[in-house]
């Protein structure tokens, strides 16, 4: 497994969010988390980086375990993509996607600047690569915000909603951007209600109610035949809004 996560707990004062969640991806492998609201989806991918430090469990990356003390540097390969993009306001696409090689991989500028020009191509932006975040769409920002998790050149990608915090006119663009990132062997964790992405991109769907995994199976099995009554309900409903009835 490249990314394994081990019975992660984490419970805020005296209420349990997550209650020993374990999952495993392997190289090349994209799962998407679905669930209902506050059920714990974003706590756990924030336990999994360490921005929200689980009280219990482990997670590994390549082997590695994260610690308090390697943290910093596995960041840097477990990207993280925000529903609201987190981008720097006060900077170009570009130099948002530039930092991050530079600043912190300590890549030459010049090297730093082809590769952001690179991811920025790669998500459909090298046209506006020196747009200010506010002279963009909402899709545009996501997409930047995605060149920027790729120009680490991570090993896995942690997507949170990336797509609900946009017009439903601009959530296509990302979509199809990251539906191409997991044909390209990318390895993604996406948490999502996109019905069209999980189909074309995962080879799997986590089903998550009250900060536990209740059901997980291939996008096939999931939408079709699922075990629980709940997951059947949960996934109804999303396929019929996905068809506008
Ligand atoms: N920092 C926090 N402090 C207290 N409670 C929190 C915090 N973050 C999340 N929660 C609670 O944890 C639960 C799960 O939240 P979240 O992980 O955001 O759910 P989801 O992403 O599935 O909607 C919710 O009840 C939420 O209110
Ligand atoms: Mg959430």
């Amino acid at each position: 497994m490249l990314l394994q996560v081990e019975n992660i707990q984490k419970s805020y004062g005296d209420t349990e969010i997550l209650k020993g969640v374990s999952l495993g991806l392997s190289r090349g492998q994209s799962k998407v988390i679905m669930g209902p609201s506050g059920t714990g989806k974003s706590t756990l991918l924030r336990c999994i980086n360490h921005l929200t430090p689980p009280d219990g469990g482990r997670v590994f990356l390549d082997g590695e375990e994260l610690t308090q003390k390697n943290i910093n540097k596995m960041r840097e390969v477990l990207a993280f993509v925000f529903q609201d993009f987190n981008l720097f306001t006060h900077l170009r696409a570009i130099d948002n996607v530039q930092i991050g090689p530079e600043k912190i991989r300590g890549m030459k500028k010049k090297e730093a600047r082809d590769l952001a020009l690179h991811e920025l191509e790669r998500v459909g932006l090298a046209d506006r690569a020196h747009a200010y975040p506010a002279e963009l769409s909402g899709g545009q920002q996501q997409r930047v915000s995605i060149a920027r998790a790729l120009a680490m050149q991570p090993k896995v990608i942690l997507f949170d909603e990336p797509t609900s915090a946009l017009d439903p006119e601009l959530t296509g663009e990302v979509i199809s951007v990251m539906s191409q990132l997991a044909a390209d062997g990318m390895t993604m964790l996406v948490v999502s209600h996109e019905v069209n992405f999980a189909r074309q991109a995962a080879d799997e769907i986590i089903f998550m109610e009250g900060g536990e995994i209740l059901e997980q199976g291939p996008p096939s099995k999931m939408f079709v035949d699922p075990q629980h009554k709940r997951t059947r309900q949960f996934l109804d409903v999303l396929g019929h809004e996905e068809r506008g009835s």
